[in-house]
């Protein structure tokens, strides 16, 4: 499949789409509040990825001095596994690069496999566990130096 992917700026009129998506994720359960706090918040970036005019997917992290985190990301089920988790990441790690960060950390459950491959691809290590984060499930913490 050819994507003609843009990424921009979430805005408020796009929520309905965003939590559309973040329904299909087994890893996250954010609410539209949620959404619209992190949109609100002056340390977060709240980014879409458009393919063609469809929001297919976001990222969002946020930049506290020096560090950054990221909180979420998602990719539409229908467009997985296209490079399209892959272009947004490295989108935002460009962008926290610019902004003279020296560290991206992370958490991820230790079942989401295909996440932890997207972060080690993208040159996260594995540095901790936090233990039973998910109620049963332990998060594994990543970092990115930069
Ligand atoms: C994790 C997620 C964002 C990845 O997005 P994606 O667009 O499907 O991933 P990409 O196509 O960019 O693939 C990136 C890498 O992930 C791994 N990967 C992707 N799909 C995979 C699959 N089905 N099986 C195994 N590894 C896979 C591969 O290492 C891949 O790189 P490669 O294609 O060069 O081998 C997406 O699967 C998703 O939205 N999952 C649900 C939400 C979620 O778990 N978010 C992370 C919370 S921490």
């Amino acid at each position: 499949m050819i994507l003609n992917l843009k990424i921009s700026d979430f805005n408020t009129d796009q929520i309905k789409d965003i939590v559309f998506i973040e329904r299909q994720s087994q890893y996250s359960s954010w609410t539209e509040k949620m959404f619209l706090a992190e949109a609100e918040n002056k340390f977060s970036f709240f980014k879409i990825i458009k393919n063609d005019n469809k929001i297919i997917g976001y990222i969002i992290y946020r930049i506290v001095f020096d560090e950054a985190e990221i909180l979420n990301i998602v990719v539409d089920k229908n467009f997985r596994g296209l490079k399209v988790g892959k272009y947004i990441l490295n989108f935002a790690i460009e962008n926290i690069k610019g902004k003279k960060c020296s560290a991206i950390f992370l958490e991820v459950h230790q079942n989401n496999i295909i996440a932890q491959k997207l972060y080690e691809q993208t040159g996260f290590k594995k540095y901790g566990l936090r233990e039973k984060y998910y109620s049963s499930f332990d998060a594994i913490l990543m970092k990115l130096s930069i």
